[in-house]
């Protein structure tokens, strides 16, 4: 891991491996730990970035309201400070998809491809973002146990929640170890989102959407969608998987990001 310094503060970065780069973005309340079964293999391939979001993990925390823009912002001085000139493959998870449409708004140049993992493109409505407030007052007043009972039923499917008691704890305690006041700066940044919508038909780099079969949170009905409103998208149905598929169905996820990446290289190549 090391410390790469951003605007007011610094992010804890897992950076590995040599060849085309590839960032893998997490989701809320999580840290950079949720992407832990996908660095390792692709980092024999490929040079594998895989930071803590602001106000996860180890890396800094700034209180009150941190946007998708700031943490897009913040990725981009990640990738300056650990020396990535090329274009990313941009992989991100629910939360990390909000910051790639922004980063795609605001960094198009240094885009490759996208990989979208059980998000959404649409912001919230007015009574979403209300529970959100109440949800960042309560984890403000009663810690981050708070904020581990409100999300942990709803994002994996019943049968990991039945099948996997050790993958149950290791998500909870990843929600365990981040502070409230990052918690909570990053639920009020996901509530002050944009519609993000009407940026669908422009991407024009090639993107793969993925979700868990049983995703409560973002289902696939819903990222089927938004996969024939990007002009190059495929979309894969994760079997087995709610809304954290990277973590309930790995091999199922690394096969169709692999196939993803292959085909990405041969377009290169030819
Ligand atoms: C996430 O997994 O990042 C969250 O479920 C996103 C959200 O609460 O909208």
């Amino acid at each position: 891991m090391q410390h790469v310094a951003v605007s007011n503060g610094m992010l804890n970065v897992y950076a590995q491996g040599k060849g085309s780069p590839l960032l893998f973005v997490h989701g809320f309340p999580l840290n950079n730990a949720m992407w832990h079964l996908q660095a390792e293999p692709f980092s024999k391939k490929y040079r594998v970035i895989v930071p803590d979001l602001r106000g996860f993990g180890e890396s800094s925390v700034t209180p009150g309201t941190v946007t998708m823009e700031e943490m897009a912002d913040d990725l981009h001085g990640v990738l300056h400070g650990v020396w990535v000139d090329k274009p990313v493959v941009f992989c991100g998870l629910s939360m990390g998809g909000y910051v790639a449409w922004q980063f795609f708004r605001k960094y198009r140049p240094q885009l490759r491809a996208l990989i979208l993992c059980d998000t959404r493109a649409n912001a919230d409505t007015p009574e979403a973002a209300a529970g959100r407030h109440k949800f960042a007052d309560t984890v403000l007043a009663n810690g981050s146990q708070a904020a581990a009972d409100a999300m942990l039923p709803k994002l994996m499917s019943p049968k990991t929640m039945e099948r996997w008691p050790d993958l149950v704890a290791n998500v909870q305690s990843m929600m365990l170890r981040n502070k409230p006041a990052g918690i909570a700066a990053a639920a009020l940044g996901m509530a002050a989102r944009p519609d993000c919508t009407d940026l669908l038909p422009q991407i024009d780099v090639p993107t793969l959407l993925i979700c868990g079969q049983d995703d409560q949170v973002t289902p696939p009905a819903e990222m089927q969608k938004m996969a024939e409103a990007i002009p190059q998208a495929q979309f894969v149905q994760i079997p087995n998987a709610g809304h954290l598929s990277p973590l309930e169905n790995p091999d199922a996820v690394n096969g169709a990001i692999n196939r993803f990446l292959i085909s990405l290289d041969s377009r290169a190549a030819s």
